[in-house]
């Protein structure tokens, strides 16, 4: 089969023939129709994720055919069109994962590949509504933005929500999701475009978090947010603690921009306010995701689509974060 191969932080992603994967006790092997980018696959190829492991085959988001199944698998699964849960090893704890977590693409060879081998238990029934491209966009940011939103920020009717950077791939469902349950959505980007686009998706209003006193505009306007949920940090942070509502949340699943030089302690104390840490999601809130994905007939926004064979430029692409939503590689027709 072809894989996009990671030899070396640093290096092109290479295409590779190599051997079809089999499947171990308890595990499906998924032949891959679409795989789609996360800016973890390019943290990986510039040594910038914890614990990298050279060659590995990237990618945590897939969607496919159930092609072979392990000792112990229902025969059956074969032939079901599924999407794949990256998340393995959660543990028992719904607030926290356990330390075995970890997450498909690195160490373990993900989805850049014309096939997969995966627990059964990370296959799920593929949204019939849903596009290869649009089941393989969902996983990895559906997830973590389902989990930031709905599980920690308990976005909900007559909220308001706040998604900063919201040109990324998880933020974009992080409005889809906030919007769907009845909350208020604003958000922030550096591109007026993209602000339009996300008014489209169902926001209210945006703001460009590059311009100065951006959020006291966005209070002056609209009033103070009851959830931010930011993967930026970085210099912008205290901004969010002059947005967000006495007794809010600001929920946070990254740091692209670093951390904050300095954090503003008395707005944390004074405003009462809650810094929730939040990473993808439990088996419990991916299925969860997908119950919302159905019930609300969400639809992942894909920027672009682009053929394996170009894997490495895909990857490259994010740099610069030119997109609005998803990256998606199609693997097969
Ligand atoms: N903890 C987890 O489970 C988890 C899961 C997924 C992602 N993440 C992390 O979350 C971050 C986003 O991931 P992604 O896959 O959605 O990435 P992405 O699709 O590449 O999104 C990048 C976006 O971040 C926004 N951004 C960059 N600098 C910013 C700043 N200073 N202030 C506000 N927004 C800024 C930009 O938005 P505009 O273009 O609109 O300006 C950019 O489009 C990454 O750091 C990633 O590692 C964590």
């Amino acid at each position: 089969m072809k894989a996009a191969v990671l030899n070396e932080v640093g290096k092109t992603l290479e295409i590779e023939e190599r051997d079809a994967p089999k499947p171990g006790a308890g595990e499906v092997v998924v032949a891959l129709k679409a795989a789609a980018l996360n800016r973890r696959d390019f943290w990986i190829t510039q040594g910038l994720y914890p614990g990298v492991k050279c060659p590995v085959v990237l990618g945590s988001d897939g969607a496919g055919v159930v092609s072979a199944v392990g000792e112990g698998v229902d025969a059956a699964m074969v032939g079901r069109e599924v999407v794949i849960d990256p998340g393995l090893d959660w543990g028992d704890d719904e607030r926290a994962q356990a330390e075995a977590f970890h997450i498909l693409g690195m160490p373990r060879d993900g989805t850049f590949a014309e096939a997969v081998v995966v627990p059964a238990g990370n296959v799920h029934d593929k949204p019939g509504r849903l596009s290869w491209a649009e089941a393989a966009a969902l996983p990895l940011g559906g997830v973590t933005a389902f989990r930031a939103a709905i599980v920690q920020g308990a976005a909900g009717h007559g909220r308001r929500v706040l998604v900063t950077g919201v040109g990324g791939g998880v933020a974009t469902f992080a409005v889809q999701f906030a919007h769907a349950v009845g909350s208020t959505v604003f958000v922030t980007s550096s591109s007026e475009a993209k602000i339009d686009a996300a008014i489209r998706l169902g926001a209210t209003a945006g703001y460009d978090y590059t311009a100065d006193g951006w959020a006291k505009r966005l209070v002056d306007e609209h009033g103070p947010m009851d959830v931010i949920i930011d993967s930026a940090g970085g210099a912008g942070y205290n901004q969010l603690l002059d947005a967000c509502a006495p007794g809010g949340a600001i929920v946070n699943y990254g740091s692209t921009a670093g951390p904050p030089a300095k954090l503003d302690m008395f707005k944390v104390f004074w405003k009462q306010l809650r810094l929730q840490g939040t990473t993808m999601g439990s088996p419990a809130d991916f299925a969860a995701m997908l119950h919302d994905v159905n019930a609300h007939a969400i639809r992942p926004v894909i920027d672009r689509v682009m053929p394996l064979a170009e894997a490495d430029a895909a990857v490259a692409l994010m740099k610069g974060s030119p997109q609005f939503g998803k990256i998606v590689l199609e693997i097969a027709a």
